[in-house]
């Protein structure tokens, strides 16, 4: 589904919308269980937007008891067992949140390997209530920047962003500005990336290099709408590349790339569409002024496992393609894991990642 096109135009701007990704099966088990946590928080009488900011994480947010133990956060099949509880009836996210979402999602990350797997790093809901313009719209920011300091910049995340509702300017959707966008100083030709990167370190540079370009947004909203609104469509997606021609073109030091700002991109798509993020895009969200719930589900899926400096981690790190991963690993290998989860997590009922990760749109 996701073609080579499309993932060099996620890394030249930096996001991609995929209209329609999922089908209407799976939006229904999500906004199902979407709303089975939002009666909960509502009956308990939680604010999701005051209390809450609007973002409601399935496992934490009270619908049910705390894990008895966090091997879950890096076990696919604990994890799974854990997430099973918070979803009703015969439904399942476990396919959408461990295959459907991550093949797409992982095409736009370097190539897993065994040492540094696809892992789920992170899942929430974003819900913005009816009438909510005043508290429900979040500023200008990049998903890295919620990491923790001793991670940030030095994992590539990538954020999904799926759509419950229709979405559009009335009910609180996502601005989105492309990656500024680099061109040959020789040339004066622009300079596109190519489909894949398999060196994570490349990766990082070129994403991070092409944030740095970014200018001040604009301090009213109203104007970058405006901008969006006037905007020509999205490029589409560029020739390909090789690797040597993209990065031969630009200067070795970053402050000297010349690169061209973009205009803001307004994204109005029908239920189900999933628009990917780079953790380094820069992306606002709109308040939600219509009468009507506005809900959204965001996994986030990351190249290896997000540690900090000391080697803690920082948020899940489930692998997505664990096959029997607990019965091949030896014992040596599970008393590591519990070392990390000792050093940095405590006990369970400390376990509150959201502090580390919470994102907003
Ligand atoms: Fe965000």
């Amino acid at each position: 589904m996701i073609t080579k096109g499309m993932q060099r135009q996620f890394h030249r701007d930096g996001f991609l919308v995929v209209p329609n990704a999922l089908g209407q099966k799976d939006v229904g088990i999500l906004r199902r269980e979407a709303d089975n946590l939002i009666n909960y928080l509502i009956s308990s009488d939680i604010n999701i937007m005051t209390d809450y900011g609007g973002i409601i994480e399935p496992i934490t947010c009270g619908y049910i008891d705390p894990p008895m133990s966090q091997m879950f956060i890096m076990s696919k099949k604990s994890y799974s067992h854990v997430r099973h509880q918070v979803t009703e009836g015969g439904d399942t996210v476990i396919d959408i949140l461990f295959e459907i979402v991550p093949e797409m999602a992982s095409t736009f990350l370097p190539q897993e390997s065994e040492d540094e797997p696809i892992c789920l790093f992170n899942e929430q809901y974003i819900v913005k209530t009816p009438d909510s313009a005043s508290t429900s719209s979040f500023e200008w920011h990049q998903d890295a920047q919620y990491m923790d300091t001793g991670a940030q910049g030095k994992f590539p995340v990538v954020s999904c962003w799926i759509a419950l509702d229709n979405v559009n300017l009335a009910n609180g959707t996502l601005l989105v500005e492309p990656f500024p966008r680099p061109k040959d100083a020789r040339t004066g030709g622009h300079v596109d990336p190519p489909a894949l990167f398999q060196d994570r370190d490349v990766y990082l540079q070129y994403h991070r290099n092409l944030a740095s370009h970014y200018v001040n947004p604009p301090a009213n909203k109203m104007t970058a709408i405006m901008k969006a609104q006037n905007r020509p469509p999205l490029l589409p997606p560029p020739a390909p590349t090789a690797m040597s021609v993209a990065m031969d073109s630009l200067p070795t030091n970053p402050k000297e790339w010349v690169c061209e700002s973009q205009a803001p991109v307004l994204v109005e798509v029908p239920a189900g569409s999933i628009v990917f993020l780079s953790g380094w895009v820069r992306h606002c969200s709109l308040g939600n002024s219509s009468s009507k719930f506005r809900r959204a589900f965001m996994p986030q899926y990351s190249a290896g496992k997000v540690v900090t400096e000391t080697g803690g981690l920082v948020s899940l790190a489930v692998p997505c393609n664990e096959h029997d991963h607990e019965r091949e690993k030896g014992d040596d290998q599970y008393r590591e894991d519990e070392d990390l989860l000792d050093d940095d997590f405590g006990r369970a009922e400390e376990l509150d990642f959201g502090e580390d990760i919470e994102m907003d749109d």
